[in-house]
C-alpha cells in the first residue's frame, strides 16, 4: 500500500522553513503481529518536535532524528487492519506515529516520553480532534502543571505564558474557573483581545508591544505566586523577578529556545531563586497519564457545559504539514494546532 509521509530533508540552519522537511512517497510494510495500520486522521502539529531537528537535542530529550527520517507527533486516526487482540478495524485510536498518510503501531510499543502509546479513543459528545488538544496531551499538560506542579491555590496570582496556544488556553481557563487571579501573555493585539475577551484572562500582556518586566509589573504591581512557563528565556527571567517570596514556576517547555541551532544562554537572574526561596519544577505530562480520566472528567465537564472555550488552527492536507509546523513555532496559530488528513 501507498504512503506518503514527512521527512526531514535537511537540519535547520537557524530557524525552521519549510523545505527543511519533504513529503516522501514510500510502502506500507506488511503488518507483524501484534501491530496495527491506521489510517490518520488529524495530526497534532507540537513545538518540541523543533528540538529533534538539530544535530543534537537536550541532555536527558528524546534523541535526535538523521535526514531522512520521518517525522512524529502524537495522531488520532482509525484502524484499517489489525493484528492485535487488543484493537479491531473501525476503532479510533491515538497515537504517536503522526506526520504520515498511514502508520503501522504495535500495541504496547514506543512512546514520545509516556505520551501516545496506542490508546483506542470514545469520543462521545466531543469532536475527535479534541482528543488531541483539551481533552487530549494539551489539556492534560495545563492541568498537570497547575494541579500537580504548581499545587495552584485559591488565592495564588498565576501568569501563564505563550497564553493564546494549546496549553497555554486552557491553563489559563482552569485557573480563571477555579477563581485564582490570572496574568496571561502573548504575542500581538489579536491575541491580547482573545486572551482577555474569551479567556477571561484578569490582566493580558503583548509581549512583542514593549517591555516585558515593565508590562507585568503595571498589571500585577505586588508580584505573582506562580508562573506556568511555556516560553524560557526572557519571560522566565521577568517572572523570578516578579515572583513574591515562596513563589513556584511550573517549567512545562521553552519554545522560545527552540527554533534555532543555537539557542541563547539562561536568564542571568537566577539567584533569585535563593533570595525568594522559590520553586522550580520540571514536568513531563505523559508521566502522569493516570490523570487522565480526573483530568477529561473536570474538562470536558466544563466544555459541555460551555463554560469553557476552545479555539484551532487547522492546515488541510498533508502537504500543509511544514507549513503548519512552521507557521506555529512563529505564532501564527491561536489555541491547538492541527493539520486534518
Ligand atoms: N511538559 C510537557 O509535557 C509539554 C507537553 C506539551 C507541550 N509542552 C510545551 O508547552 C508549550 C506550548 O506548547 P503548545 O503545543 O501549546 O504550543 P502553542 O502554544 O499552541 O504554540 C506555540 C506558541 O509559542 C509562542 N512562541 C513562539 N516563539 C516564541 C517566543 N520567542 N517567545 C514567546 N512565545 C513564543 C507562539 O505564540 P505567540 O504568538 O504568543 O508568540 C506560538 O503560538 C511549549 O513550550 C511546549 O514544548 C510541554
Amino acid at each position: 500500500m501507498h504512503n506518503r509521509v514527512v521527512c526531514l530533508a535537511s537540519r535547520p540552519a537557524g530557524r525552521l522553513v519549510p523545505d527543511n522537511l519533504a513529503i516522501v512517497d514510500a510502502e506500507v510494510p506488511p503488518l507483524a503481529p501484534g501491530e496495527v495500520l491506521i489510517r490518520n486522521t488529524w495530526l497534532s502539529i507540537d513545538p518540541s518536535i523543533r528540538l529533534r531537528l538539530n544535530a543534537a537535542t537536550p541532555s536527558g530529550y528524546l534523541p535526535p532524528l538523521v535526514p531522512g527520517d520521518p517525522l512524529v507527533g502524537l495522531a488520532l486516526g482509525t484502524v484499517v487492519e489489525s493484528r492485535s487482540p487488543e484493537f479491531a478495524a473501525g476503532e479510533l485510536v491515538s497515537h504517536m506515529f503522526g506526520y504520515r498518510t498511514y502508520a503501522v503501531v504495535a500495541a504496547g510499543g514506543e512512546t514520545l516520553g509516556g505520551a501516545g502509546g496506542l490508546t483506542r479513543i470514545d469520543p462521545g459528545e466531543f469532536a475527535p480532534e479534541w482528543y488531541l488538544g483539551p481533552l487530549g496531551s494539551a489539556g492534560l499538560t495545563a492541568y498537570v502543571g497547575l494541579f500537580e506542579i504548581l499545587e495552584l491555590k485559591p488565592k495564588d496570582v498565576l501568569w501563564v505564558s505563550a497564553a493564546a496556544g494549546a496549553v497555554g488556553s486552557i491553563a489559563v481557563q482552569l485557573a480563571t474557573l477555579r477563581g485564582n487571579t490570572v496574568v496571561a501573555s502573548a504575542g500581538g493585539p489579536e491575541k491580547v483581545e482573545y486572551l482577555r475577551n474569551a479567556l477571561g484572562a484578569s490582566h493580558a500582556i503583548d509581549y512583542r508591544a514593549g517591555d516585558l518586566k515593565k508590562q507585568l509589573a503595571e498589571a500585577v504591581p505586588d508580584g505573582i505566586d506562580a508562573y506556568f512557563d511555556n516560553v524560557g528565556g526572557d519571560h522566565l527571567g521577568a517572572a523570578l523577578n516578579h515572583l513574591r517570596p515562596g513563589g513556584r514556576v511550573a517549567m512545562c517547555g521553552a519554545v522560545s529556545t527552540y527554533d534555532t541551532d543555537s539557542p541563547a544562554p539562561g536568564p542571568t537572574n537566577l539567584f533569585q531563586i535563593t533570595a525568594k526561596s522559590l520553586q522550580m519544577r520540571g514536568f513531563r505530562a505523559g508521566a502522569y497519564d493516570g490523570l487522565y480520566a480526573d483530568f477529561r472528567s473536570e474538562v470536558g465537564g466544563y466544555l459541555t457545559a460551555g463554560m469553557m472555550t476552545y479555539q484551532e488552527t487547522v492546515f488541510e492536507g498533508l502537504e500543509q504539514a511544514p507549513a503548519a509546523l512552521v507557521g506555529m513555532l512563529n505564532g501564527r496559530n491561536t489555541g491547538k494546532t492541527l493539520c486534518r488528513l
